[in-house]
């Protein structure tokens, strides 16, 4: 099972040119956990809003929807080629979301500007987390609200355990990294993320799991395109020989066969909604 280390530093290259390629199909995949948490987040109109680790800006575009012409909404990244493609979308759009590149951890923060901090799937990925909360709770007034989407550990998740167990045996496993370190399921203990929370400030700290069906693809064939394209699988085959891949890849087919539905095929998602006040 991969629980492979994926930092704040891997998204301005590789990763995040991946997810500008394929920043369509992936907001199908998280508009059901975005709109989870938006609606646990309440944005009212007049909210001034941070969006961390905005990506290419869908959950900001959405919020700033909501939160109207007296609100604001900024989206903070720190991949140039997720926000050019947020403040494309945006300028496209006739948004009035702005977007800005930066370490949410560690940029410069207005001081208690914000009232909410805001995250679709955004704040796995900090070195150090408590720090990096710390540093994000000084934006947030002192009612200010915490949200966020996070996945929770990759066994609960079929669109990584599927594919990445049917790889097991054809593609040579690393030793995994520790549970805690930054990647997609390091927040997938509830404990840890109580404990980093309460760390970093944070009071009447709630997790609420949140599962959905993801439409993964219309057919087998694109199952298996889609989690070679981007995602763990991608990245454990980057550097396999033709007959590895090859190999692994039918692998993957038979296990994504097991979930073909008359809608194409429909994997589950596993996610924590988390919610905060400033203390
Ligand atoms: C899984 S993607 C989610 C993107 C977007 N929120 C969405 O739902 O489409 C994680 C995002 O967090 C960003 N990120 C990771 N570490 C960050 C940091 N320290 N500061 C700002 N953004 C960060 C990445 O660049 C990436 O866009």
């Amino acid at each position: 099972m991969t629980a492979e280390k994926v930092q704040a530093s891997d998204w301005n290259g590789r990763n995040g040119d991946q997810w500008v390629a394929h920043q369509a199909s992936l907001d199908q995949m998280l508009a059901p956990f975005g709109a989870a948490a938006i609606a646990a987040a309440a944005p009212q109109p007049g909210d001034h809003i941070l969006d961390i680790g905005c990506g290419a800006g869908d959950s900001s575009l959405h919020i700033a929807g909501l939160v109207g012409q007296a609100g604001t909404v900024m989206g903070l990244d720190i991949s140039a080629a997720l926000i050019e493609r947020a403040g494309e979308r945006a300028r496209n759009s006739g948004s009035s979301a702005l977007f800005q590149l930066a370490d949410a951890a560690r940029a410069p923060l207005p001081v208690a500007t914000y009232d909410c901090l805001f995250s679709r799937f955004g704040v796995m990925f900090f070195d150090d987390p408590v720090a990096a909360f710390g540093h994000m709770r000084s934006a947030l007034k002192p009612d200010g609200r915490l949200v966020f989407v996070c996945w929770r550990t990759a066994a609960e998740n079929d669109w990584v355990s599927l594919p990445m167990g049917a790889i097991k045996g054809i593609v040579p496993s690393t030793p995994p990294p520790p549970a805690d370190a930054p990647g997609p399921f390091s927040f997938g203990d509830g404990d840890r993320v109580r404990t980093i929370l309460s760390a970093a400030g944070f009071a009447d700290i709630a997790l609420t799991p949140f599962d959905h069906a993801i439409p993964f693809a219309s057919d087998v064939a694109a199952a298996v395109r889609r989690a070679c394209d981007v995602g763990p699988l991608e990245r454990a085959l980057l550097h396999q020989s033709d007959a590895v891949r090859a190999q692994a890849m039918q692998a993957v087919g038979d296990a994504f066969a097991g979930r073909r539905t008359e809608e194409g095929v429909i994997i589950n998602g596993a996610a924590w909604i988390v919610t905060a006040t400033a203390a």
